[in-house]
């Protein structure tokens, strides 16, 4: 389903409803709510949001678990770090404990045992094996670049084609950095994945995502399917500019039936 609003304000706000009914829902059904929080600008209203009433008041935080979709290799206080935005403007305002908030530890000089231990940690939290089947998280948020990567799933790279690690590690040539990000196997397991799409710089690309010719390995974010869960873009004017269907802010679904 595809949602358009007229500015970045009411999507961060309908994304906070979208959020409190996700946990209410999957706190009733599963006693938890298992989150993975995105990185960049976007989420950070929705962050803000979540911290205050009467957002606040409607989850119940003490069962919600927080784990990262990617993140930068750099130090957990180093300003690019998403962890740090996500624990400045949310989890410290809502004071999570510890061991509810599972970062990955990407500032390791060993990356890549960095991802494997983090596919462990995530097994561990949800009480299934690293070596099976991907666990469902409740929710995924997601933003998409104006390139058309989303979490740390970059064009033309290794990363996107991965079929069996939920969590890699991987060089990005085009930004020369380091990233480790979930890949498409564990995100697409989910039983919501939330895309929050704001700024007129991204509206060629989304227009190409959304309605162009399957081409994930330019556009990773069309890589993003969830097998059986819900998929939603929330998606600001501007972002929608170059869209030939005119979405509502209530929402139309691409795929009947989802
Ligand atoms: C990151 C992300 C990334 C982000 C997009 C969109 O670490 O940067 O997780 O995938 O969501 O780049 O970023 P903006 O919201 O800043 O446009």
């Amino acid at each position: 389903m595809i949602r358009v609003f007229s500015n970045s304000e009411e999507l961060s706000l309908a994304a906070a409803e979208a959020f409190c009914a996700i946990a209410r829902d999957a706190t009733a059904a599963r006693g938890r709510c298992m989150v993975v929080l995105a990185g960049g600008s976007s989420p950070r209203r929705l962050y803000e949001l979540l911290a205050t009433q009467p957002y606040r008041n409607r989850v119940e935080w003490h069962c919600v678990e927080f784990f990262w979709g990617d993140e930068r290799a750099v130090s957990p206080d180093h300003q690019d770090s998403n962890f740090r935005m996500a624990r400045e403007i949310l989890l410290e305002r809502l004071a999570i404990p510890q061991r509810h908030i599972h970062r990955i530890q990407a500032e390791r000089d060993d990356r890549d045992a960095a991802a494997r231990d983090y596919q462990d940690e995530i097994a561990r939290a949800f009480g299934v094996s690293a070596s099976g089947t991907p666990p469902m998280f409740d929710v995924v948020l997601l933003g998409m670049g104006a390139d058309g990567h989303t979490a740390s799933l970059f064009p033309g790279t290794e990363a996107i084609a991965e079929t069996q690690r939920w969590v890699v590690s991987h060089h990005v040539l085009a930004l020369a950095v380091a990233r480790t990000t979930m890949t498409p196997r564990i995100l697409n397991a989910a039983y919501y994945v939330l895309f929050l799409v704001a700024g007129r710089d991204k509206a060629e690309t989304l227009a190409q995502v959304l309605e162009g010719p399957r081409d994930p390995q330019r556009l990773p974010s069309q890589m993003i399917q969830p097998t059986s869960g819900a998929l939603a873009w929330f998606v600001d004017r501007p972002a929608a500019a170059n869209l030939k269907t005119a979405y509502s802010s209530e929402g139309q679904s691409r795929d009947p039936g989802r």
